[in-house]
This record gives structure tokens, sequence and C-alpha cells, in this order.
């Protein structure tokens, strides 16, 4: 957003990864979820705990909080005059419903703020794609989304977990987590990972990169960025095996001033539709979605 890549207006108040101690509390909190001087970490999306879209658990998706548009989130493009956490003090707005009291203490501070995005975020694309014990996994991306997303895949019990990048460090530290690393600035990363295979995909995908994606070699040669927005959601479609499921965390946008042509500029993206429907590639597992209404009916 800062780099102007999205549709964010000037004056916007950035952060969404927040976590503080309680100044005071509102007068409009019904139960409030710590007194003040606790810590509390603040999930980056939130809901007013009311709307059809809370029951099912979409907690990303309110459609009260920010009237015309599904989801609320602090200081974050399109989602509501809320204002982010780069700033002293921070409205937490529906607080009852969107705070994580913490514990006292600072000993596992660190690990804490890990969970107002980064790790929800990566667990979520888990969850999405439906990853279960034994299945075969390809991430995209070994950012602090990607790293976490391929972290819940293992703690799920996944046999085999992929994780595609080019930064070197981002890969070691995928591989000490558990995963496979995958240098896409050496191959084309679907076939090494069908190579490793005996040709097969793999049961899930996920992108944890979004519409910044690059090609090969541009970063690590050290020269202009080649941004290719559409790279990674095609490369999912050909590497995700038949039925398989994705899922995408990585941001996609309806509108980034500094898109790559017209059609990406309007979050337009070519993909290989025809492709992804002949596979009977699936974005949700809707069985676990029925789970979920059923255990909150
Ligand atoms: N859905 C959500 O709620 C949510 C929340 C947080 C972040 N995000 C999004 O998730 C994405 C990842 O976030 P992050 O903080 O890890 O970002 P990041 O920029 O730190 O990491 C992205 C990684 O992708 C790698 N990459 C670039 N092109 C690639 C390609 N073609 N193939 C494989 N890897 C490639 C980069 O080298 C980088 O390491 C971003 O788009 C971010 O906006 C979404």
């Amino acid at each position: 957003m800062y780099e102007g890549r999205t549709a964010a207006e000037p004056g916007i108040v950035f952060g969404h990864e927040n976590m503080g101690v309680i100044e005071e509390v509102g007068s409009a909190v019904i139960e409030p979820a710590a007194s003040a001087a606790t810590a509390l970490c603040c999930p980056s999306t939130w809901h007013a705990g009311s709307a059809r879209t809370a029951w099912v658990g979409l907690l990303g998706f309110c459609t009260t909080v920010n009237p015309g548009f599904a989801g609320g989130a602090y200081g974050y493009v399109a989602m509501g005059p809320w204002v982010g956490g780069q700033a002293e003090y921070l409205q937490v707005p529906f607080v009852d419903f969107n705070a994580l009291p913490l514990p006292a203490g600072d000993e596992h501070e660190a690990d804490f703020s890990l969970l107002a995005d980064i790790f929800p975020t990566g667990y979520h694309g888990a969850e999405l794609a439906g990853v279960r014990p034994g299945e075969s996994v390809a991430v995209f991306g070994a950012g602090p989304v990607g790293l976490m997303a391929a972290y819940s895949c293992v703690i799920r019990g996944a046999a085999e977990v992929y994780s595609v990048d080019h930064v070197k460090e981002r890969l070691d530290k995928a591989e000490q987590i558990g995963a496979i690393p995958i240098n896409y600035d050496e191959a084309d990363p679907v076939e090494q990972i069908k190579s490793r295979r005996n040709g097969e995909g793999t049961d899930k995908g996920i992108d944890a990169v979004g519409y910044q994606a690059t090609s090969a070699g541009s970063s690590a040669a050290g020269g202009e960025q080649d941004e290719v927005p559409n790279i990674v959601l095609n490369q999912l479609i050909d590497v995700v095996s038949p039925t398989g499921a994705l899922r995408i965390p990585g941001l996609y946008v309806p509108a980034d001033p500094g898109g790559v042509d017209a059609q990406a500029a309007k979050g337009a993206l070519l993909i290989n539709f025809g492709k992804l429907f002949e596979k009977g590639l699936r974005f949700e597992p809707p069985v676990q979605r029925q789970e979920l209404q059923r255990l909150l009916a």
C-alpha cells in the first residue's frame, strides 16, 4: 500500500498487526475481554460478531462494520475508516469480539505478535485448502505468510510440503521447519515438484505470494523486478493434481495503480480457467464448511 499499489488514499494511517496494553475501556463495551493494563493482540481483520458470516466462522467478512463492503480492518484500503496501529494509541472496535487478552509478562511477546495476522493467515491457507495428514502440498512464497502456511501444513500432518521461493534465507528457514525447499530461479518450480513425485502433482496448493509475484531470476540477478501477477496462480493450477484444492491467502486487489498493464490495473488477470475446470480443482472443501455450520448450529 505504501508503494502506491492499491487504491489507498493519502492520509491513511497504516498498521494492522496490532498488539498493545489497554489504556481505557470504552463505555459501549459490554463484556470487557480484559481490564485496563491487560495486553491484547488484535486480529488484523475483525467482525462485529453479529452478522451471518460470524456464525459460520468467516470473521474476515463482516457485513455490518463497513457498509457496502464485506470486511473491516485497521488502516487498510477499502476496509473502513478504522485507523491503523502505527500510532501511539489505537481504538479497538467491538473489542468484546475482537481481541485476544494475553497472559501477564512479556516472555512470549514476540510469538504473540504473529497472532495478529501472519500465523492465522498462513494457517487459514492450510485450513481452507483442507490440508490433511499424509497429503502433499505446494506452498508458493516463503515470506512470513508462506512460512507460516508451510509450518501449518507440517503441524496438520502433511507428508510432503514444498516451499517455493528464490530467497535463500527464506528457503533455509522453510527447510528448518520441515518443508522441502524449491528455488524457482533454478528451474520451473512445477517441474521440480513433479519430478520429485514421479511426475505426479500435489494434493493441495497455497499461494502465499499474491499479485506482486516475480518471474525467475529477477531479484536474485540484482536487476529490475520482472513482475508477473498471474504466474503463481497458473503454476498452482498446473501443480495441483486433478480434484485437488487450492487456496490463496496471497493478496490480489481490484485496483492497482502500479499494475503491469491496463488489465492488471483493474485486477483482471489471465488465468488458465479452462485447465482449472478440466482438472476439477476446488477453491474450498465444501464438506468442511458444512461441518462447521453443523457444529455451530
Ligand atoms: N489474506 C490475508 O489476510 C493476508 C494477510 C497477510 C498477508 N497477505 C498477503 O500474503 C502475501 C505474502 O505476505 P508476506 O508478508 O509473506 O510477503 P513477502 O513479500 O514477505 O513474501 C512474499 C515471498 O514471495 C516470494 N515470491 C515472489 N514471486 C514468487 C514466485 N513467482 N514464486 C514463489 N515465490 C515468489 C518472494 O521472494 C517473497 O519471499 C502478500 O501478498 C500479502 O499481502 C494476505
